[in-house]
Protein backbone atom coordinates (compact mmCIF):
# COMPACT_ATOMS: atom_id res chain seq x y z
CA UNK A 1 0.00 0.00 0.00
CA UNK A 2 1.46 3.67 -0.88
CA UNK A 3 0.90 6.00 1.94
CA UNK A 4 0.25 9.94 0.64
CA UNK A 5 0.66 12.49 3.02
CA UNK A 6 -2.79 14.68 2.74
CA UNK A 7 -1.55 18.64 3.30
CA UNK A 8 0.23 21.11 2.07
CA UNK A 9 2.22 22.23 4.94
CA UNK A 10 5.60 21.94 3.58
CA UNK A 11 7.19 21.59 7.06
CA UNK A 12 5.41 18.68 7.91
CA UNK A 13 5.89 16.84 4.54
CA UNK A 14 9.95 17.61 5.24
CA UNK A 15 9.72 15.86 8.38
CA UNK A 16 7.57 13.05 7.53
CA UNK A 17 8.67 12.10 3.97
CA UNK A 18 12.45 11.96 5.96
CA UNK A 19 11.21 8.88 7.52
CA UNK A 20 11.06 7.14 4.31
CA UNK A 21 7.37 5.32 4.87
CA UNK A 22 5.34 7.82 2.69
CA UNK A 23 5.32 7.96 -1.66
CA UNK A 24 3.97 10.96 -1.92
CA UNK A 25 1.35 14.09 -1.19
CA UNK A 26 -2.36 15.05 -1.85
CA UNK A 27 -3.60 18.68 -1.45
CA UNK A 28 -6.96 20.32 -2.82
CA UNK A 29 -7.91 23.64 -2.51
CA UNK A 30 -8.98 23.93 1.23
CA UNK A 31 -5.50 22.74 2.09
CA UNK A 32 -4.09 25.12 -0.13
CA UNK A 33 -6.38 27.71 1.42
CA UNK A 34 -4.86 26.15 4.91
CA UNK A 35 -1.38 26.55 3.74
CA UNK A 36 -1.66 30.40 3.86
CA UNK A 37 0.74 30.23 0.31
CA UNK A 38 0.59 30.89 -3.00
CA UNK A 39 -0.92 27.50 -5.09
CA UNK A 40 1.51 27.39 -7.99
CA UNK A 41 4.24 28.40 -5.67
CA UNK A 42 3.82 25.57 -2.68
CA UNK A 43 3.00 23.21 -5.13
CA UNK A 44 6.41 23.15 -7.01
CA UNK A 45 8.20 23.72 -3.17
CA UNK A 46 6.17 20.18 -2.50
CA UNK A 47 7.50 18.83 -6.01
CA UNK A 48 11.07 19.50 -4.97
CA UNK A 49 10.71 17.94 -1.57
CA UNK A 50 9.17 14.47 -2.64
CA UNK A 51 10.16 12.03 -5.72
CA UNK A 52 6.65 10.49 -5.73
CA UNK A 53 3.28 12.03 -7.00
CA UNK A 54 1.72 15.15 -5.71
CA UNK A 55 -1.96 15.76 -6.43
CA UNK A 56 -2.82 19.48 -7.49
CA UNK A 57 -6.66 20.36 -8.35
CA UNK A 58 -8.13 22.49 -10.59
CA UNK A 59 -10.93 24.85 -9.93
CA UNK A 60 -12.18 25.49 -13.50
CA UNK A 61 -15.89 23.40 -13.89
CA UNK A 62 -15.64 23.41 -17.69
CA UNK A 63 -13.93 20.32 -19.39
CA UNK A 64 -12.40 22.64 -21.69
CA UNK A 65 -10.61 25.45 -18.93
CA UNK A 66 -10.02 22.14 -16.43
CA UNK A 67 -7.68 20.93 -19.73
CA UNK A 68 -5.98 24.42 -19.85
CA UNK A 69 -5.66 24.30 -15.85
CA UNK A 70 -4.43 20.74 -16.21
CA UNK A 71 -1.95 21.01 -18.41
CA UNK A 72 -0.75 24.17 -16.91
CA UNK A 73 -0.59 22.66 -13.68
CA UNK A 74 1.52 19.51 -15.21
CA UNK A 75 4.01 21.60 -16.86
CA UNK A 76 5.29 22.70 -12.51
CA UNK A 77 6.81 19.68 -12.22
CA UNK A 78 7.13 15.89 -13.78
CA UNK A 79 5.64 14.67 -10.94
CA UNK A 80 2.31 16.60 -10.88
CA UNK A 81 -1.09 14.42 -10.74
CA UNK A 82 -3.75 16.46 -11.61
CA UNK A 83 -6.35 16.52 -9.53
CA UNK A 84 -10.14 16.49 -10.69
CA UNK A 85 -13.42 16.51 -9.74
CA UNK A 86 -16.19 13.95 -10.32
CA UNK A 87 -18.01 15.68 -12.69
CA UNK A 88 -19.15 15.22 -16.30
CA UNK A 89 -16.74 17.78 -17.18
CA UNK A 90 -14.00 16.35 -15.10
CA UNK A 91 -14.47 12.49 -16.54
CA UNK A 92 -13.96 14.77 -19.93
CA UNK A 93 -11.31 16.46 -18.76
CA UNK A 94 -9.80 13.29 -17.65
CA UNK A 95 -9.98 11.23 -20.56
CA UNK A 96 -8.21 14.15 -22.92
CA UNK A 97 -5.30 14.46 -19.72
CA UNK A 98 -4.90 10.64 -19.92
CA UNK A 99 -4.80 10.90 -23.61
CA UNK A 100 -1.81 13.72 -22.85
CA UNK A 101 -0.12 11.43 -20.76
CA UNK A 102 -0.95 13.49 -18.01
CA UNK A 103 -1.52 11.47 -14.60
CA UNK A 104 -4.87 11.96 -13.24
CA UNK A 105 -6.57 11.91 -9.57
CA UNK A 106 -10.13 12.23 -9.44
CA UNK A 107 -11.55 13.66 -6.16
CA UNK A 108 -14.92 14.00 -4.59
CA UNK A 109 -15.95 10.28 -5.21
CA UNK A 110 -18.90 8.87 -3.07
CA UNK A 111 -19.98 6.20 -5.06
CA UNK A 112 -19.01 2.76 -7.28
CA UNK A 113 -21.07 4.34 -10.40
CA UNK A 114 -18.65 7.41 -10.23
CA UNK A 115 -15.65 5.63 -9.96
CA UNK A 116 -16.24 3.10 -12.49
CA UNK A 117 -16.74 6.29 -14.95
CA UNK A 118 -13.53 7.46 -13.52
CA UNK A 119 -12.14 4.03 -14.68
CA UNK A 120 -13.39 4.19 -17.69
CA UNK A 121 -11.96 7.97 -18.25
CA UNK A 122 -8.63 6.50 -18.15
CA UNK A 123 -7.61 8.24 -13.97
CA UNK A 124 -4.96 6.99 -12.60
CA UNK A 125 -5.98 7.31 -9.50
CA UNK A 126 -9.99 7.80 -7.92
CA UNK A 127 -10.13 9.39 -4.53
CA UNK A 128 -13.36 8.07 -2.81
CA UNK A 129 -13.94 9.95 0.08
CA UNK A 130 -14.66 7.64 3.10
CA UNK A 131 -14.86 9.98 6.48
CA UNK A 132 -17.18 12.47 4.95
CA UNK A 133 -19.93 8.88 4.05
CA UNK A 134 -18.98 7.99 7.55
CA UNK A 135 -20.27 11.75 8.65
CA UNK A 136 -23.51 10.69 6.53
CA UNK A 137 -23.89 7.82 8.11
CA UNK A 138 -22.96 6.06 4.96
CA UNK A 139 -20.44 3.05 5.26
CA UNK A 140 -17.76 4.70 3.73
CA UNK A 141 -15.23 1.44 3.77
CA UNK A 142 -17.61 -0.56 2.00
CA UNK A 143 -17.42 2.01 -1.04
CA UNK A 144 -13.76 1.06 -1.39
CA UNK A 145 -14.95 -2.86 -1.46
CA UNK A 146 -17.18 -2.36 -3.97
CA UNK A 147 -14.45 -0.17 -6.44
CA UNK A 148 -11.89 -2.97 -5.64
CA UNK A 149 -14.58 -5.63 -6.63
CA UNK A 150 -15.70 -3.87 -10.15
CA UNK A 151 -12.00 -2.74 -11.07
CA UNK A 152 -10.97 -6.31 -10.56
CA UNK A 153 -13.40 -7.87 -12.02
CA UNK A 154 -12.53 -5.50 -15.55
CA UNK A 155 -8.97 -5.30 -14.76
CA UNK A 156 -8.81 -1.64 -14.52
CA UNK A 157 -5.47 0.02 -13.92
CA UNK A 158 -6.91 3.06 -11.98
CA UNK A 159 -5.47 2.90 -8.33
CA UNK A 160 -8.12 3.07 -5.46
CA UNK A 161 -6.71 5.81 -3.67
CA UNK A 162 -8.76 6.20 -0.21
CA UNK A 163 -9.04 9.61 1.44
CA UNK A 164 -10.95 11.34 3.61
CA UNK A 165 -9.21 9.38 6.44
CA UNK A 166 -9.95 10.26 10.01
CA UNK A 167 -7.77 7.91 11.72
CA UNK A 168 -5.78 4.38 11.93
CA UNK A 169 -8.63 2.46 11.42
CA UNK A 170 -9.48 3.88 7.85
CA UNK A 171 -6.30 2.93 7.09
CA UNK A 172 -6.01 -0.59 8.57
CA UNK A 173 -9.35 -1.06 6.89
CA UNK A 174 -8.62 0.52 3.73
CA UNK A 175 -5.71 -2.05 3.76
CA UNK A 176 -7.54 -4.86 4.51
CA UNK A 177 -9.82 -3.70 1.65
CA UNK A 178 -7.37 -3.82 -0.99
CA UNK A 179 -6.85 0.37 -1.32
CA UNK A 180 -3.88 0.67 -3.21
CA UNK A 181 -3.11 3.22 -1.70
CA UNK A 182 -4.38 5.36 1.47
CA UNK A 183 -3.87 9.46 1.75
CA UNK A 184 -4.52 10.76 5.07
CA UNK A 185 -2.94 14.01 7.44
CA UNK A 186 0.41 14.16 9.10
CA UNK A 187 -0.53 13.05 12.41
CA UNK A 188 -2.96 10.39 11.21
CA UNK A 189 0.17 8.94 9.85
CA UNK A 190 2.66 9.13 12.84
CA UNK A 191 -0.59 7.80 14.88
CA UNK A 192 -0.13 4.65 12.75
CA UNK A 193 3.55 3.94 14.58
CA UNK A 194 1.73 4.23 18.31
CA UNK A 195 0.77 1.83 20.98
CA UNK A 196 0.89 2.01 24.22
CA UNK A 197 1.78 -1.43 25.08
CA UNK A 198 4.82 -0.82 22.56
CA UNK A 199 5.95 2.73 25.26
CA UNK A 200 5.43 0.11 28.59
CA UNK A 201 7.62 -2.01 26.67
CA UNK A 202 10.57 -0.23 25.52
CA UNK A 203 10.78 1.39 28.85
CA UNK A 204 10.88 -1.34 30.78
CA UNK A 205 14.03 -2.75 28.50
CA UNK A 206 15.55 -0.04 28.90
CA UNK A 207 15.19 0.23 32.42
CA UNK A 208 16.70 -3.30 32.84
CA UNK A 209 19.39 -2.48 30.58
CA UNK A 210 20.64 0.46 32.66
CA UNK A 211 20.25 -1.37 36.12
CA UNK A 212 22.44 -4.44 34.59
CA UNK A 213 24.74 -2.36 33.39
CA UNK A 214 24.47 -3.49 29.62
CA UNK A 215 25.39 -1.16 26.88
CA UNK A 216 25.75 -1.96 23.06
O1 LIG B 1 -7.78 14.30 0.03
C1 LIG B 1 -9.11 14.53 0.46
C2 LIG B 1 -9.12 14.92 1.89
O2 LIG B 1 -8.28 16.04 2.10
C3 LIG B 1 -10.50 15.25 2.40
O3 LIG B 1 -10.49 15.01 3.77
O4 LIG B 1 -11.29 15.21 6.10
O5 LIG B 1 -11.74 17.07 4.42
O6 LIG B 1 -12.93 14.88 4.23
P1 LIG B 1 -11.67 15.58 4.67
Amino acid sequence: MQFFIDTADTDAIRELYATGLADGVTTNPSLIRKSGRDFKQVIAEICAMVDGPVSAEVLATAADTMVEEGRALASLAGNVVVKLPLTLDGLKACRQLSQDGIATNVTLCFSANQALLAAKAGATYISPFIGRLDDIHIDGMELIREIRVIYDNYGFETQILAASIRGPLHVKESALAGADVMTAPPEVIRALATHPLTDKGLATFLKDAAAAGISV
